[in-house]
Parts: C-alpha cells; structure tokens; sequence
C-alpha cells in the first residue's frame, strides 16, 4: 500500500497583504485589543495574489512521462478510484507548491494521489479522512518519504522516530504540554503577536511620514517569523527575535526547511551519494545550517542541564509558569526526575518540535487570512466575534476556548 505522507513541509500561499494606514487588521481584529498600540484603528483591507486553476498548466516532457511511468509502477499502479492529479513535474516549481496543491485540491476534491515526479504522494485535505489515517488508524499507515527525508534533520524525534524510540519519548514529552504550560504559552503568543503589530506600526508610521497610506507585506514571511520566536521560546527558552531582526540562526532553520522541501520534489535522493555532502554546494550549505542549529541547542541543553532543579512530574506540572524565567519545554524535560536522556536524543526532540512548530503555523494562518480575505462576510463574523469574546482584553487559554466559530 502506498503511503499516506502527511506533509508538514510545503510552503504556504505567497500572499502579499496591503495594508492601509486608515485600513487594518491583524487575524480579524478589528480594532487593536489592548496589546497593539491603540493609535492603530482599523479595518480590514488585505489584498491577496490569487490563485487560479484557469491558468495553463505547463506541457509534459519526455522526463515527466518517464517519471510518471516509473512513478506509477513503484508504487503498484491506480489506486482505486481516487483522482489522479497529473502534469508535469514543472507545475510543482516556479511558485509555491501549495499553489499546485490547492489548485488541484479545486479540480479533485480532497483526496487525491500525486502522480507525477519521482515520488507518489496522497494529499489529503479533508478533516475527516485525515482524522481517520492519523488518529484512529496511525499504526496502519507507513510515513514513508516524509520519515525519509525528515531523519537526516530531525534523527529520532517523535516525528521520524522508529516505533519503539516513539512510544518511549511520546510517554515522557506528552506531559510536557499540561494545562499551566498552555496558559503561559497564550502570553508567549501575545507578546510575540505585539511585536509584529509593532512592526508593522512601525512600518506604516514610516510611510505616513512619506505622504503614502499604504505599505504591501509578505505575510507568509512575516507569520514565518512570528511562529520561529514562538517555537523559540516555547520549546526551548531562546528568543530568536526573527521578526525584528536577522540571524545566523534564523538563516540556518530556513535553510534547513527549504533543503527539506527541495528533497521531497526531487527526481533522485542524490544527496545519499557518499561525497555529496562534500561536493555538491547545496548540501554542504544543508550541512552547514544544521551545524548552525545543533550547536545552538546543545549549547540550550547545556545551559538547562546545568541549572537543572529534579522534580516528580505532578511537581513540575504545577510551577508557576506565569511567572517563572523559563516555562519552556526544554526546562520540563531536563528537570523530570528519572527521564535522564542522553543531549543527542533530546537535541533530536528540540529540532523536531522546532521545524514541525513553525512552517505548520505560519502556513495555517497564512492560509487563514488568504481565505479570509477572499470572504469579507467571513472576516466580518470572525471580527464580531473576537470583539465579543475578547473585547479589549489580552487573551487567555479560557477566553480562548470561547473563541467557538473561529476554530471552526
Ligand atoms: C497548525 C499547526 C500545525 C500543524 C498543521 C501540524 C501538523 C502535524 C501533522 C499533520 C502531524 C502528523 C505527522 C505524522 O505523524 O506524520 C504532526 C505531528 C507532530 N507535530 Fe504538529 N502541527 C502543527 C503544530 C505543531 C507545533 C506548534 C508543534 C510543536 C510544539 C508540533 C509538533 C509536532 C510533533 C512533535 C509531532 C509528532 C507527534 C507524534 O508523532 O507523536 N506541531 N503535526
């Protein structure tokens, strides 16, 4: 049987948002909750590059027929009656792959197997099929590329993880994610978001100055940045500060992200030829950004382990997270009494939460402001209700949970 591949690698719509001076909004907030600088008064007025199945699909090649032949054979052939998206493979580079993805997602519904490249994938975007291969039947299902490619970054963490690896690390990193840690996090989630406002404040402040109304964002990027300082502080205690500024770290996560994509489309795994690594520029840069991260998260793990304060489980559950320096998942990890871990295996935890965290949310609101852009009747609800359940006060995980439509 073919694999299922849930890809937590694709890059997100480009969306470019315009955002005016008289005319803001961040995430359907109409007007700024006390967080954002309350100058900011605002509407919503995002313009998105859209996405088209009118346009021409670019013609297959003798390299395309030959992959789509091979394609078909390795992995056994029709697959029942699910829709096949074919084309060429020159469809998948050029713009965003998700660009691809939904356009065919518009033309197959929600299940359909990606039949042409080197590699067959089923996508799958239906919430309950998706339900039905990772939460009720995970165990039948093979990650099968993913596992793959995600292994040279991620190691043994829970994500590329052999079964038993997983079954022990899952037991000791669920609890990590008790109902005190989530509270803190919604702060996280706050102060980080306030920066971005900021930022963009700044920016338009800017233009005002210069007799302009408007400034044009990448808002994939910028939610890209807003998701790897929450990852960040959360998962480990480091401010990466990427929405502000630029760093050798920074540069090696996106590197390692687009290395990862840049695998899952190509032809042949040629990077597995010994003397690549070496030889080829591209994955010496690869080996190079991981050099980059791992050093950063050994020197994290030495840090944690040397002021490592050991407690029972239901101890650490019951910090004060408000209030504590470190309320990271690092720290709850390290300090758990009899959960001694060799530093590789929890490096490995660290990078997988870090690069399975970030994309995946920066992707989901990217996607949520693109749809609701297109939707002002949409944004308008969502609108309505964040001003009913929030009003002008930060959120918290209970005020959260109230947010009922929205989570839809
Ligand atoms: C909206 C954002 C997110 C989406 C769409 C998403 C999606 C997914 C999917 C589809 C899987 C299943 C992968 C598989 O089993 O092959 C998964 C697993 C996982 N995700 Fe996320 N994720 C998101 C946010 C996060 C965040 C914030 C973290 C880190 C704190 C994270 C960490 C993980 C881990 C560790 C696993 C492996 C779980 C296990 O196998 O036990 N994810 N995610």
């Amino acid at each position: 049987m073919e694999a299922a591949v849930s890809s937590l690698h694709l890059s997100s719509p480009a969306i470019h948002g315009s955002l005016r001076t008289s005319d803001f909004m961040f995430l359907g907030v109409p007007k700024p909750p006390s967080f954002l600088n309350p100058k900011l008064k605002a509407f919503a007025a995002i313009r998105c590059q859209s996405t088209s199945t009118k346009e021409p699909k670019a013609k297959r090649n003798l390299l395309d027929n030959a992959s789509n032949l091979l394609t078909n054979f390795l992995s056994g052939g029709s697959l029942g009656s699910m829709p096949v998206a074919e084309g060429a493979v020159s469809d998948l580079f050029g713009r965003p792959l998700f660009f691809s993805l939904y356009d065919w997602f518009l033309e197959h519904g929600s299940v359909y197997k990606l039949a042409f490249g080197p590699k067959a994938f089923v996508v799958v975007s239906d919430p309950i099929v998706v339900k039905h291969i990772l939460r009720e039947n995970a165990f039948s299902f093979d990650k099968g590329v993913l596992a793959d490619i995600l292994e040279p970054i991620m190691g043994k963490g829970l994500i590329p993880a052999d079964l038993d690896t997983w079954k022990q690390r899952r037991r000791v990193i669920a609890p990590g994610f008790h109902a005190l840690y989530l509270e803190a996090m919604v702060k996280v989630f706050t102060d980080c978001s306030g920066r971005t406002t900021e930022k963009f404040e700044k920016l338009l402040d800017g233009e005002r100055s210069r007799g302009g109304d408007a400034i044009e964002l990448d808002l994939e990027a910028e939610f890209s940045s807003l998701a790897l300082d929450i990852i960040g502080l959360g998962v480990f205690n480091y401010d990466f500060g990427s929405v502000t500024k630029e760093s050798p770290v920074i540069q090696a996560v996106y590197g390692t992200l687009f290395e990862a994509e840049h695998r899952s489309t190509f032809y042949i795994p040629y990077w597995k030829i010994p003397l690549a690594r070496w030889v080829v520029p591209r994955q010496r840069k690869f080996h190079y950004d991981l050099k980059i991260i791992n050093d950063c998260l050994d020197g994290l793990i030495r840090n944690a382990k040397d002021s490592r304060q050991e407690a029972d489980v239901e101890k650490l559950q019951q910090r004060d997270y408000l209030n504590i320096k470190d309320a990271s998942v690092l720290r709850f990890l390290v300090d758990m009494r009899g959960a001694d871990v060799d530093d590789r295996q929890l490096r490995d935890d660290l990078m997988t939460m870090l690069i399975a965290g970030h994309e995946t949310t920066a992707a989901v609101l990217t996607w949520a402001v693109f749809l609701l852009a297109q939707n002002p009747s949409k944004i308008k609800k969502a609108q309505a209700e964040v001003d009913s359940v929030l009003g002008q006060e930060s959120p918290t995980f209970e005020s959260i949970k109230k947010l009922e439509w929205l989570q839809r």
